[in-house]
């Protein structure tokens, strides 16, 4: 089958699509897009998360002919959009690059899920004009997102920084 669909606001299409092949299998294998990550295939570990019409989804687990005529927002589109970027001149959002200035990555593999989970956090919350988020409520919003790595204090870090940098610029008024 075709499934026809919207990725970080580009109309894309794939073809032959078994009906059994995920979302995420479409994403990496069929439209060229790998940054979101193929780690357990269960649900289980985060590092596939994506928008789907706004709201974050394990695409190992949702079937690719779901998303036909719907919006899917990978870790890509975060990057190229810029986000809610801290520098004028950045191409990454200010999660990315929050957890890049903190060292969050190390092997890289839950990196893309947790940014983009991390991204919901900071749209439900700084951006939509509440606080920034506290370490409870970022654990709470990251418990689904496993690190092998296990590095977790420096991803809560990386997140809590980018949550005080929007919460700054949104009360100096400038960009979300
Ligand atoms: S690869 Fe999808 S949740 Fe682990
Ligand atoms: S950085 Fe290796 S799995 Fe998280």
């Amino acid at each position: 089958m075709r499934v026809a669909f919207t990725v970080n606001g580009e109309d894309m299409a794939a073809e032959d699509v078994w009906p059994g092949e995920s979302l995420l299998y479409v994403l990496r294998e069929r439209l060229g897009l790998p940054g979101s990550k193929n780690a357990c295939e269960q649900g289980e570990c985060g590092s596939c998360t994506v928008y789907l019409d706004g709201v974050t989804v394990c695409a190992c687990m949702v079937a690719a002919g779901q998303a036909a005529g719907r919006a899917v927002r990978t870790v890509e589109g975060l990057a190229a959009s810029g986000g809610a970027g801290p520098a004028p001149d950045s191409r990454l959002s200010s999660v990315q690059e929050a957890f890049v200035e903190a060292g969050a990555v190390q092997c890289g593999f839950c990196t893309p899920g947790l940014v983009v989970q991390a991204d919901d956090l900071l749209a439900r919350t700084v951006r939509a004009g509440g606080p920034a988020p506290g370490d409870a409520e970022i654990r709470e919003a990251l418990a689904g997102n496993l690190c092998r790595c296990t590095g977790y204090e420096k991803i809560i870090e990386a997140v809590r920084t980018a949550a005080e940098h929007e919460e700054r610029a949104v009360r100096r008024g400038g960009a979300r």
